[in-house]
């Protein structure tokens, strides 16, 4: 069975390959290195013991995916590339619609052109907007993104929709993301944003290991236990494993499908400051400042679809995510 990874040397997708390997699938990686870098394939190479393929291009690339699914008979897709980054895509709306739209157009046509029809698409809590309810189930009310990278999400899972309509035996798994932290427990692979983080975990262990000096805490307000912001954080291990059980229901069952992937708990800020301080035994300063604009209070999974129908649930715990995320930082620095 061979699994075109999209996007697979970055942080999500490198743990997907990971597990992808060790079930004995065969893998073709493309990944133009726009937020990762070449060095991840010795590191899952050395992680797994086994080798993949690896394309150093972009998935725009029309006559590139040609040559992929002409060379090798692809039985599915794991689409994890795009741009992410939510303030970057508030300054360049063109470049985050252009990408991550035209990349999953252009993967779809070459699919369907070469019938291959199992798709598995990496979406985001970020569709549901400001939650009608919590926790949130899949059939909550999805828009009011805040951001083009969040409307790019709503757009290709409208996208995937209609081919779907177009074309019944194009099944696609749209798997809803909430949190992910953590890094693979060997500390090979992880998160390596570009520059400052922007997100609280990659920020958190810059300030522990002296990197960055005081962790600004957006707003204490909010309508939750302790006033900070209330998330569903998952261990990327766990996450990956869920792209796993989606591409074994695609590869069986012909259809549309939306899933969580999150734990079910919601942690607050400051609970994520306090078990990172505890699990990893070490400080990390931290000021209140005003609420970052676009955010909610709070955004915590109904995970109960995924087990009931993929049989996974997160089985992974905060202190996991505290140390796997601190040591894949410690082992950098090495
Ligand atoms: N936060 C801080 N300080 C920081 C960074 C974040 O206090 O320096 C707070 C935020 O206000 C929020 C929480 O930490 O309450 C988590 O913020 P992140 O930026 O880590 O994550 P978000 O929930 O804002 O966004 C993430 C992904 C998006 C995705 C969204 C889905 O980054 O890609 O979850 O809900 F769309």
């Amino acid at each position: 069975m061979k699994i075109l990874v999209t996007g697979g040397l970055g942080f999500i997708g490198s743990h997907a390959v990971v597990e992808l390997l060790e079930e004995n699938y065969e893998v073709v990686v493309i990944d133009d290195l726009s937020n990762s870098s070449a060095d991840v394939v010795d590191k899952i190479k050395q992680i797994t013991g086994k080798d993949f393929d690896f394309i150093e291009a972009d998935v725009c690339d029309l006559d590139v995916l040609e040559k992929i699914f002409t060379d090798h008979k692809i039985d599915a897709v794991i689409h994890f590339a795009g741009y992410k980054a939510v303030g970057e895509s508030v300054k360049e709306p063109i470049m985050y619609y252009e990408n991550n739209l035209v990349s999953t157009l252009h993967l779809c046509k070459k699919m369907l052109e070469h019938n291959c029809n199992k798709f598995i698409f990496s979406s985001s809590a970020t569709v549901y907007g400001d939650p009608e309810k919590l926790p949130i189930t899949e059939d909550c009310k999805v828009g009011g993104t805040t951001n083009p990278y969040g409307t790019t999400k709503l757009m290709i899972e409208r996208i995937l929709a209609d081919i779907h309509v177009a074309h019944p035996e194009f099944t696609a798994i749209i798997l809803r993301y909430f949190n992910p932290i953590g890094a693979h427990k060997s500390g090979l692979i992880g998160e390596k944003p570009n520059g400052i983080p922007n997100n609280l975990m990659p920020y958190i262990v810059r300030v522990a290991s002296g990197e960055l000096e005081i962790l600004s805490v957006f707003g204490d307000d909010y309508d939750t236990p302790d006033g900070t912001g209330v998330r569903d954080y998952i261990h990327v291990v766990d996450l990956a494993k869920g792209h796993l059980s989606a591409l074994k229901k695609a590869l069986k069952d012909e259809g549309l499908f939306y899933y969580n992937l999150g734990t079910g708990n919601g942690y607050s800020v400051l609970d994520l400051v306090k078990n990172f301080e505890k699990v990893n035994n070490v400080k990390v300063p931290y000021k209140i400042v005003d609420r970052r604009p676009g955010d909610i209070a709070s955004c915590y999974a109904d995970p109960t679809k995924a087990l009931k129908e993929l049989g996974w649930k997160a089985e992974l715990g905060i202190e996991d995510m505290m140390r796997d995320s601190y040591n894949f930082i410690l082992k950098q620095k090495q």
